[in-house]
């Protein structure tokens, strides 16, 4: 029975009997005796085993060589050496698959920009394993915040006819050849499809129904920005709260963004201390910041205004009516306020929709909750719930309504008071490790140009 390695770090006793399977990071030969480090991945910290030269097996040691797979059965031992608490003495090894010199991940620092050209091996190192312990870790807790909180996990299709950020950053789905823009209706689905950018329509539905609901899946985005911080397909999370205005919506939402950094801090320390170490020195510190203090929550109006007002050169203009830039945004949280910022009630003119019209009649009820480092890591809203005023907002935005009948539906049978907003999960996972670009916090990134693996 093999055990995993960080359940052998953790072990309160020694142990007689113990088999490891893993793979060599790297081998010190000494007088009859040799060192290897082991790791699997189940932890950051490598297993030290040491073989002595006479052990069964020990005869094909020269093959235990960076990269190689292995299966060590040995004594669980008290270590003497310094850092750490247990070492494997081996009383048996076997070679499981060799790796020659060629194997990319050789033990040297390795830039970001050249492990992504090996994506299917970068797990194998340090940092990605960090990352992507993290990442699982993560998503486990945000299915519990909500299923704590009586939210109803919905499954939103992939596949949709409707554009709800009303952006045209559609990926096609086809199964048409040729020009497939020639009979739309011969194609599979009778109509043009597309990618869902976001389950939110139809995450309304099941609000209207089930009260609290949230979804979390795959999202795609055609945007052909080449940032730091933009994917074609990424995760989303979609809360959506039935008689919640938005209050509740901002409230929500940072409460969710501070219990995804008091899990991480409490429940990925060791992979935490790596991206503390190597990756943002002031991690830990911002992490605790965001725990323990509110998130600060200004108007679109007095944003633009602070931005105008701060001397600060921007590249891209400020002025009302314009949508916040990054730079604008991370201003605001890294600079001007050194916090968390929930920016509400925007312009109607740059937002979607589905929008709730403010009673200035010029301003929605929108918010974006941006962090440092980030910059928006939330967008949400809460939503139209007046059917003539809802239609209205369909003809502002140039929408046939025939093409949002059931959305409309919501509004004509027993319509309420609704709220919900959509936190992007890579964003949420490059704040909490400090990894600065979103090609590195998800297995394989999806970006302009780039589908490889
Ligand atoms: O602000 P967005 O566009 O909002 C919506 O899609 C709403 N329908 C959500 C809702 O109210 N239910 O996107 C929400 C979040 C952003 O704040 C950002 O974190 C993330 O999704 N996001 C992206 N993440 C990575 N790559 C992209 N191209 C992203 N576009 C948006
Ligand atoms: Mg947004």
């Amino acid at each position: 029975m093999r055990t995993l390695i960080k359940h052998i770090l953790t072990s309160k006793e020694p142990n007689e009997a113990v088999v490891v399977k893993g793979w060599v990071r790297t081998r010190r030969d000494s007088k009859g005796f040799s060192f290897l480090e082991m790791n699997d991945g189940s932890c950051l910290a490598n297993l030290q085993v040491v073989v002595d030269h006479g052990t069964p097996g020990a005869e094909h040691l020269q093959n235990f060589t960076t990269g190689a797979s292995a299966m060590i059965e040995g004594r669980l031992v008290a270590s003497p050496a310094q850092g750490q608490k247990w070492e494997l003495r081996a009383t048996r090894i076997e070679l499981i698959g060799p790796a020659d010199a060629t194997y990319p991940l050789q033990k040297k620092g390795h830039t970001q920009e050249f492990l992504r050209t090996i994506a299917h091996l970068r797990p194998r190192s340090n940092l990605y394993g960090a990352v992507f312990r993290m990442r699982s870790k993560l998503a486990f807790a945000v299915h519990q915040f909500f299923q704590e909180r009586d939210f109803v996990y919905v499954h939103t299709p992939i596949i949709t006819a409707s554009d709800c950020e009303g952006a045209g950053e559609m990926f096609r789905v086809t199964a048409l050849k040729g020009n497939i823009d020639e009979r739309p209706q011969t194609d599979f689905f009778g109509k043009p499809t597309y990618l869902t950018v976001s389950g939110q329509l139809e995450g309304e539905t099941f609000a209207c129904a089930l009260s609290n609901i949230y979804t979390f899946g795959p999202t795609f985005r055609a945007e052909n920005s080449n940032t730091a911080r933009h994917a074609a397909e990424f995760w989303m999370i979609e809360p959506e709260m039935a008689f919640c205005d938005l209050q509740g919506d901002m409230d929500l939402g940072e409460e969710f963004v501070r219990a995804m950094a008091s899990y991480a801090l409490e429940q990925c320390a060791e992979d935490l201390a790596l991206f503390g170490k190597f990756v943002d020195k002031g991690l830990d510190e911002r992490l605790k910041f965001v725990v323990e203090r509110p998130f600060v929550r200004v108007t679109y109006s007095e944003a633009v205004e602070i931005l105008k007002s701060s001397g600060h050169k921007f590249e891209f203009p400020v002025e009302y009516g314009l949508n916040l830039q990054s730079e604008h945004e991370r201003y605001l949280t890294e600079a001007h306020f050194k916090s968390p910022v929930t920016v509400y009630n925007y312009p109607r003119e740059i937002k979607p929709f589905y929008m709730r019209l403010n009673e200035d009649g010029k301003t929605v009820t929108a918010m974006d909750v941006l962090v440092p480092g980030i910059g928006e890591v939330i967008g949400g809203a809460q939503r139209e719930e007046r059917l003539e005023q809802l239609l209205e907002n369909m003809k502002f935005h140039n929408l046939k309504p025939e093409d949002y009948w059931w959305y409309l539906d919501l509004r004509r049978y027993g319509t309420v008071p609704h709220a919900g907003f959509g936190l992007g999960f890579e964003r949420l996972l490059m704040f909490l490790s400090g990894v600065s670009n979103i090609r590195d916090v998800i297995p394989f990134a999806r970006t302009p140009g780039n589908a490889d693996f």
